[in-house]
Formats: structure tokens, sequence, C-alpha cells
């Protein structure tokens, strides 16, 4: 296997030399979670899976999360979400607007993700362009550059993150997706996690908040916990912090939910065909 950055800042790595229908050594395993939390989105190109050796894949890194919103899935794997703006016989195949707007994967579960790992399968091109880009910003980089003040006053507090708030957010876009049910609700209850998060790999610190689910500050009041969430949306989404992956057909993708928050480009019309395969890892083995 060999993994070659590609952007100055450790934000993506490319990783060739590996077939993924294997089963991977746990020296291989080993390298690429170094791999991740080292360059935070990993993209092995070329990749010709089925879904259950794409399951298997994802697997290696720990336990799959089961999406509660999840309806569509491939047939008979509930930890695996569809992402696609498919409609076959008037049913649409997959969540057409999953990730349209800046968020980390899981961080409104008590036990938050470490992991997502998309399958690229169709991918949309206009004009020879790559249309829906998925876009990440590094959450390590965002933390080293805080201003010392904001450092100090933020140290040891902690965030709440709330599925909802991303979800209404969407169906305020004109998302056609139906409130969550209480039942959705109380399988997803909000919860908090530090500001700033250690990474159980790297080891470094980065900043654990991100602007599809963040709703509160616990420790400050509600008018300075706004401000502060304002001022930490825009450090964090600066285009000095980002990466935009422009998608090849089977290329599977995964990138670190500790260290990154991303953003998925509704760049591409209804009609130009894009469909991806989706695991979330939590992050069990790390926290409880
Ligand atoms: C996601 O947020 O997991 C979706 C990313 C994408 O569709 O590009």
């Amino acid at each position: 296997m060999d993994i070659t950055p590609t952007t100055e800042s450790p934000l993506h790595a490319k990783v060739v030399n590996i077939d993924l229908k294997a089963e991977l050594s746990p020296a291989e395993r080993a390298q690429i979670e170094m791999a991740l939390a080292t360059y935070g989105v990993l993209s092995f190109p070329g990749q010709d899976l089925t879904a259950a050796q794409f399951k298997r894949f994802c697997e290696n890194f720990g336990e799959l999360e089961l999406n509660v919103a999840n309806s569509r899935h491939e047939p008979g794997m509930p930890e695996m979400m569809l992402l696609s703006n498919i409609i076959e016989n008037g049913t649409p195949i997959g969540m057409a607007d999953a990730g349209q707007g800046w968020h980390t994967d899981l961080s409104y579960n008590k036990v938050i993700g470490y992991a997502t790992i998309l399958y690229g399968i169709e991918i949309p091109q206009r004009d020879g362009r790559t249309l829906g880009q998925t876009q990440f910003c590094n959450m390590q980089a965002a933390y080293e550059d805080l201003p010392a003040d904001i450092k100090a006053e933020l140290q040891g507090m902690t965030v709440l993150h709330d599925f909802d708030k991303f979800w209404e957010m969407m169906r305020q876009k004109g998302s056609p997706r139906p409130p969550l049910s209480a039942e959705q609700r109380k399988a997803r209850p909000p919860s908090s996690h530090p500001v700033f998060m250690q990474h159980p790999i790297s080891g470094e610190k980065v900043l654990y908040a991100n602007p599809g689910y963040a709703v509160r500050i616990n420790e400050l009041s509600p008018a300075d916990s706004d401000r502060m969430l304002d001022f930490l949306f825009k450090h964090q989404t600066q285009e000095k912090y980002k990466y935009s992956h422009a998608w090849s057909v089977g290329d599977v993708l995964m990138w670190d939910d500790i260290a990154t928050i991303h953003n998925a480009v509704a760049d591409y019309l209804p009609t130009e065909r894009r469909l991806l395969k989706r695991c979330q890892v939590t992050a069990s083995r790390f926290f409880n």
C-alpha cells in the first residue's frame, strides 16, 4: 500500500496499491488508521466492491451506526445508507440531500463518530467538471489557530449537539423530509462533548463543534453562547482549512469525524445522477 499526501496542509492522502476486496492484515489496518489520523481524509481510487465487501472493509474500523432516519439503505444492510438523487419507478433509491451543509457525522450521539466511509458508484459531470464534490475542513489546524484568549476561555467547556438542528435546517431550505417523529427524537437525544477534544490516535487537540449540530455552549449564557458559536463556525470554515474531493467512480473515501468537518456540495440537477454508499463507524472503541 502506498500513501501519498496531496495537500499542503495535512487534509488528504491518496492510498494506492491496495485492493479493498481483500481481508486487511492487522498491520494494514493500523497503517490506514495512522494515515487517517495524520491526513484526515483518505481516498482509495479504482475500487470494485460488492456491497458486502464494502461493508466488511468498513467493519475493520469499529461498530457501524444504524441511522434512525435511514429508510433508504442497501437491501438487507441497514448500516449502509444510499445517498442518491436517482428515482426509479417513481421511488427515490437513496436520500437525495444528506450532508448538504457543514457538519460532523454523529456529533449528536453520546458515542460520537470515528470515521465515515463512502463508495462512489455514479458521479455527475458537466462540461468536464465533476459535480457533487465533498468538502472538508481541518479541525486540528482550526484549533491551533484559535486566538489564545478564546482557547483559554473555552478550555474545559462543553457543547450541546442536536440531530434535529441539521434536519430542521434542511426542511427550511426546502427538503421534502418530514419532521423527525417523537420516536426518532427519543432515539437521538442531544449530547454534550468537550469543545476541545484530544484525538484518540494522533493525541492532537481538535476543535469539536460544527455548524450542523452544535446548538449551545453549556457553560455560557445563551447570548454569549450564540456569539461564540457564530465566531467558531466562521473560523472553522475558512478556505485555508479546506480540501474538496472531486469524485471518480470507484473511489472509496474515508474521513476522520473527530478531526474534520464536511459538506456535500449541492451543485447538480435532479437529472444528473449521483449515487454513493455510506457507512458510519462509531468511536465506541475509544469513548463510551
Ligand atoms: C455526508 O455528509 O455523509 C454526505 C457526503 C456526500 O454526499 O458528499
